[in-house]
């Protein structure tokens, strides 16, 4: 059986599969450059990681910003969050760590100009993270969402089952109900890309 079938169909990612998130080969289907230089950063921005795992995306956000740049990684699972803590201690980065529950994130309204939601939106399915993300962001802010899509591809081995997931329309329906303008970007291999401003 491939690791789709292996997964059952619970939402919420399992912590005993973080090392996936961090597995160098993720590079060839989701790979972190082009995926982050979607996020436009000029170097002094806020950017709030949704749902950040393992740090992977934060701590690289981190490094291409500025003293002025600030990476807030929200987290929901105290295992995740207490390995999130672990990685960016040993990378010695200034990503602030914050435990959130219930989908509440202490920044301001609109005091954040990037969301950066990788891997989670068929984890947040009937929740109100994505209101959450657009309270979050200013007038100018952008929110990236990517994530393994149904339907894309009948021979994927790799990811959550299909049953779980959205199709690139259902995801984009979601952001523009939550107050999003959507542009949809090229994919990668599994993944769609929308990018969504408030509206
Ligand atoms: C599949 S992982 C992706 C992690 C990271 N974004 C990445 O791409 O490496 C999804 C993460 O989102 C977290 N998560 C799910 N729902 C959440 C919510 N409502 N608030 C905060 N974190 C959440 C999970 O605990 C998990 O660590």
């Amino acid at each position: 059986m491939n690791e789709r079938g292996e997964r059952g169909l619970e939402r919420k990612f399992d912590p005993a599969r973080a090392h996936r998130l961090d597995a160098p080969e993720r590079d060839a289907y989701l790979p972190d450059a082009p995926l982050l230089a979607l996020l436009r950063l000029r170097g002094e921005e806020t950017v709030v990681d949704y749902g950040a795992g393992t740090g992977r995306l934060a701590i690289a956000v981190r490094a291409v910003l500025g003293a002025g740049g600030r990476v807030v990684a929200v987290e929901e699972n105290e295992k995740m969050l207490a390995r999130l803590r672990e990685r960016v201690a040993a990378a010695g980065t200034q990503v602030e760590a914050v435990a959130i529950a219930s989908n509440r994130v202490p920044e301001p309204d609109g005091g954040v100009d990037r969301v950066l939601a990788v891997n989670l939106l068929h984890e947040i399915r009937g929740e109100r993270a994505l209101d959450e993300m657009r309270r979050l962001l200013g007038p100018d802010g952008l929110l990236l969402v990517t994530d393994w899509e149904r339907g894309r591809d009948p021979e994927r081995a790799l990811g959550p089952p299909d049953e779980i997931l959205y199709s690139k329309d259902e995801a984009a329906a979601e952001l523009e109900r939550a107050g999003f303008e959507v542009e949809a970007r090229n994919g990668f291999r599994y993944h769609f890309v929308l990018l969504g401003r408030p509206g």
